[in-house]
């Protein structure tokens, strides 16, 4: 063993991925520092172009904030009929002050390969990344159907990249909890159909949306083997840490909150049901000073109808509804602007802390679906949903 080491072994050595990360950071410490009139604004439902002037494509989207950048993931869209299935993948956009967007590109691809889940052609909707500081991957989740059977695989996507732009890999599609009981359903009812409930349940014509006498405790206990159904979705990460997806289940009659395990690639079976029978979709959910918020949809297809909101004190429940949060016109607060959640981004160091996010669908030609973002305001400790024609993410405290 030498006594002295050469000068190189002792060169300074920073990580490649701090150094990637370094200018990411001080971007967003001048951009929070910028002045307010620099900035593009934020114009709900007007079209959104890139740094290149070129429309922004990422519909259903989910948003990051990692080492100091945003990043914004969405459903690329295609123009015409065949624009509302996955004809390219997830759209991953970035920016230092969600004004500015930069294209990163196609983060997972949809594949040419007939045998792939992910062909092109399936489903992929509603787009959610987090991060895992335990594996140092980023997670995808999304709501992915099988090509040519409409909405009824119900199922997730889960892929992983080890850069927030990806590329993202697909590792799996599944349906949630095959083999456990929600936590929060009477011990006599975790028990398998009887033939008498399945001939029932097979009488019903299900068709996504409310309908007269939905059973209220047949459809999880029917899929208790093969795993719940997945449509709409969200992803959530607490301040300790864990992960949680929650989902319209059921038929879309019912959402359920699951726990993720420890690398975020799947639910640990706990679960619990939300609002049996409540019809809710388009779930987005924040954390508020220890409470939890939740914005919902009703379940109309494209068609927008009024936002719903709701608040517990745990990630578990009891949910409480606590009504439309939409301030307006009856149009307007009919209608969410036009529009269905998709998500709520926190912004830290910014007076507008929390940024309520939806799509305005284009079913007919999806490709021009707008964004409406809005700032959320207070009132009474609850959040307020109001037009707005342009704001700027302004600094100042919650
Ligand atoms: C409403 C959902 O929120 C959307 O993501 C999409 O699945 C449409 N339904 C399809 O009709």
């Amino acid at each position: 063993m030498p006594a002295f080491r050469s000068n190189h072994e002792f060169k300074w050595e920073i990580p490649a991925k701090m150094v990637r990360a370094l200018p990411m950071a001080l971007g967003f410490l001048s951009a929070a520092l910028a002045s307010p009139e620099r900035l593009r604004p934020i114009e709900p439902g007007a079209r959104w172009v890139d740094d290149q002037g070129i429309a922004i494509n990422a519909h259903g989207g989910g948003f990051l904030l990692h080492s100091g950048r945003f990043y914004w993931y969405g459903q690329h869209m295609v123009a015409g009929d065949a624009g509302n299935s996955a004809q390219v993948g997830v759209h991953a956009y970035s920016s230092v002050d969600l004004c500015e967007w930069h294209d990163e590109g196609i983060a997972l691809a949809v594949s040419p390969d007939p045998k792939s889940e992910i062909v092109k052609g399936c489903l992929i909707e509603r787009p959610k990344v987090i991060f895992n500081s335990q594996t140092g991957e980023f997670v995808m989740w999304f709501h992915l159907e099988e090509k040519g059977r409409g909405y009824s695989a119900a199922e997730v996507g889960i892929a992983v990249a080890e850069e927030p732009a990806g590329p993202f890999r697909f590792v799996k599609g599944l349906r949630p909890n095959a083999g456990h009981w929600p936590r929060n359903v009477p011990e006599n009812s975790k028990r398998p159909l009887s033939p008498g409930e399945r001939a029932r349940l097979s009488g019903i014509a299900m068709s996504g949306g409310p309908i007269a006498d939905f059973p209220i405790d047949l459809v999880y206990r029917r899929d208790f083997e093969s795993g719940q159904m997945s449509r709409d979705l969200t992803l959530f990460v607490d301040d300790d840490g864990a992960a949680y997806l929650v989902t319209a289940s059921e038929e879309n009659a019912t959402l359920q909150i699951s726990r993720l395990t420890g690398d975020f690639l799947n639910v640990t079976g706990d679960f619990v049901r939300v609002f049996p029978n409540g019809f809710n979709e388009a779930p987005a959910i924040f954390k508020r000073r220890g409470r939890y918020f939740m914005f919902t949809s009703g379940t109309t297809g494209w068609a927008p109808n009024a936002c719903r909101l709701a608040v517990a004190d745990s990630i578990w429940g009891p949910w409480k509804p606590v009504g439309n949060p939409c301030v307006g016109t009856a149009e307007q607060k009919g209608t969410t602007f036009g529009a269905q959640s998709t998500y709520v981004l926190t912004v830290p160091g910014r007076a507008n802390r929390y940024v309520f996010m939806a799509d305005r669908w284009k079913p007919e030609n999806p490709i021009d679906g707008r964004y409406i973002w809005l700032p959320l305001r207070w009132r009474d400790d609850l959040p307020v949903l109001e037009w707005t024609d342009s704001w700027i993410p302004t600094l100042g405290p919650d």
